[in-house]
């Protein structure tokens, strides 16, 4: 396609091209052979370079007053809401989910930014009494520095928004490197951020792919935030990355997210959380559900309805407004789904639908995949294991409530959990039993709002948050101040005995 758009670099407020002369192209995973838009291929030169710029900007970002830095994320802010229909369509194009959830990203990029805009007249400290007399003791937020951002593609803008937000409102500066197969969300969130006013140097965008990147990015020795969403085991590298000079790092893994589904459930309600749950954003999403535990006497009846609405989604191109579900992001994701398909079918599960790629017309241009339920699913099974990233959804039964939550227990991750029941009783135990960073009741397991903090335990994560004020302690580090107004010396722990 000789007229796709070439996208540069933004470094420095400048678009500039890679020093590695190199581009790649970002094809629409609903038509493989629509092109995009061609980025640049960039080197540990080009992450540097960035580096520096967002540095030198951090001498005078950091001093702006904060509400003054307020003001101006609320400019971007206003600015995405204008756009939003735009940026929505450009999303779909190279990620593929359906048009009302890539509405649903930029709004939460959208309300992410006019939160932490307001948070530039908050940021609160406190005050607290001096053990002396005539001395004044108080906390205040410093920022750190350079950030480094990783970003995954299955939320091209929402999630670069979590983590830019808050690091700007506290007075850092940044460098974004987003996802290969979804840059153009970030590079049109770095015009919004150039046009509304955000000084040069202060947001910087580097796009391409692979370690050598990822290595800039982290080891430099100005950056001092690194804030990673993505696979656990990419995750793990970058904790060890950051860990020889303690870098702050901000980690956002892998799920294996749970729906308890009780006998007195409303099953109507808990078989459309489970569809959305498994199936939205084709069930590429970190709190995707993939796990129903169901009591063993509505099994048969919830996975009969089950089986009737998911096979009959709409799967295709996400621009078209009925469509329900959209493709895969890529092949190697295509791939895996398939592969998982096959190991739970060996694995001795029971597949009730779906489990084949869509092929024929238009289907052949793109990565397209049926909903896919597995029963008769047990512990030992890797689909049970695993998170698949797709829309994969395997469930098993409980005959009473403690097993329920020691199923739901099972995994190695903690992201988020949901259970449906009338039982208020019921609702509260597994609120407190299951040990995840979220947790819905009659509700699925998706769906976070950006004021309360985001985040897993476990292997989902490295005990921070996203979102809510909980973020500013992140990009912030907390400085106790005191003041001694008494004109003389005063030995704390001592005088005052
Ligand atoms: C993710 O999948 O990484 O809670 C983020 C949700 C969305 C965010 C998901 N608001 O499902």
């Amino acid at each position: 396609m000789a007229d796709a758009k070439v996208y540069k670099n933004f470094i420095n407020g400048q678009w500039v091209e890679s020093a590695s002369g190199k581009t790649f192209e970002n094809r629409n995973p609903a038509n493989t052979d629509e092109v995009v838009g061609v980025f640049q291929k960039s080197t540990a030169e080009d992450v540097k370079n960035a580096i520096d710029s967002a540095a030198e900007a951090y001498k005078k970002w950091r001093l702006v007053p904060a509400p003054k830095r307020g003001e101006i994320l609320y400019n971007v802010a206003a600015r995405l809401l204008r756009d939003k229909e735009a940026l929505s369509r450009d999303m779909t194009r190279e990620m593929g989910k359906a048009i009302a959830e890539t509405r649903g990203d930029v709004q939460e990029a959208i309300d992410m930014t006019f939160y932490m805009a307001g948070e530039g007249r908050r940021q609160f400290g406190m005050t607290t009494p001096s053990e002396m007399q005539n001395k004044f003791n108080m906390t205040v937020r410093q920022p750190l520095g350079v950030c480094s951002f990783i970003t995954p593609w299955n939320f091209p803008m929402a999630i670069p928004s979590w983590k830019m937000m808050p690091a700007l409102i506290c007075g850092n500066t940044l460098v974004i490197k987003p996802a290969t197969d979804t840059p153009l969300s970030v590079a049109n969130l770095m015009k919004v951020c150039e046009e509304e006013g955000i000084p040069p140097g202060v947001v910087n965008m580097v796009t391409g792919s692979g370690g050598a990147l990822g290595d800039a990015l982290i080891n430099d020795d100005r950056v001092r935030v690194v804030s990673f969403t993505g696979s656990t085991e990419i995750g793990r590298k970058v904790s060890e990355g950051c860990a020889p000079n303690f870098k702050h790092s901000c980690l956002e893994m892998g799920g294996k997210n749970v729906q308890i589904v009780c006998e007195d459930a409303k099953l109507e309600l808990a078989v459309e959380g489970a569809l959305w749950g498994a199936f939205g954003t084709s069930g590429q999403r970190c709190t995707a559900t993939s796990r129903i535990v169901c009591h063993k006497d509505v099994h048969d009846k919830f996975v009969k309805m089950m089986v009737d609405r998911a096979s009959k989604l709409k799967v295709g191109d996400g621009l078209d407004e009925s469509v329900q579900m959209g493709p895969l992001i890529n092949q190697g994701q295509l791939d895996t789904v398939l592969s998982y398909v096959k190991i739970g079918k060996e694995g001795g599960a029971k597949m009730v639908t779906g489990g084949e790629q869509l092929t024929g017309g238009k289907y052949d241009k793109g990565f397209f995949v049926q909903p896919t339920i597995f029963t008769d699913v047990t512990r030992d099974m890797r689909i049970w294991k695993e998170e698949i990233f797709g829309p994969v959804l395997s469930i098993t039964t409980y005959s009473d409530f403690d097993e329920a939550i020691e199923l739901a227990n099972d995994t190695i991750y903690g992201l988020s959990a949901s259970i449906y029941t009338q039982d208020i009783n019921r609702a509260y135990r597994a609120m407190r039993d299951v040990y995840t960073g979220i947790f819905y009741v009659n509700a699925p397991t998706i769906g976070a709002e950006t004021h309360l903090p985001f985040g897993g335990t476990k292997e989902t994560g490295n005990g921070h948050r996203e979102a809510a004020t909980a973020t500013l302690d992140v990009y912030s580090e907390w400085k106790s101040v005191y003041v001694d107004f008494s004109g003389r010396i005063q030995r704390a722990q001592i005088d005052n005995q």
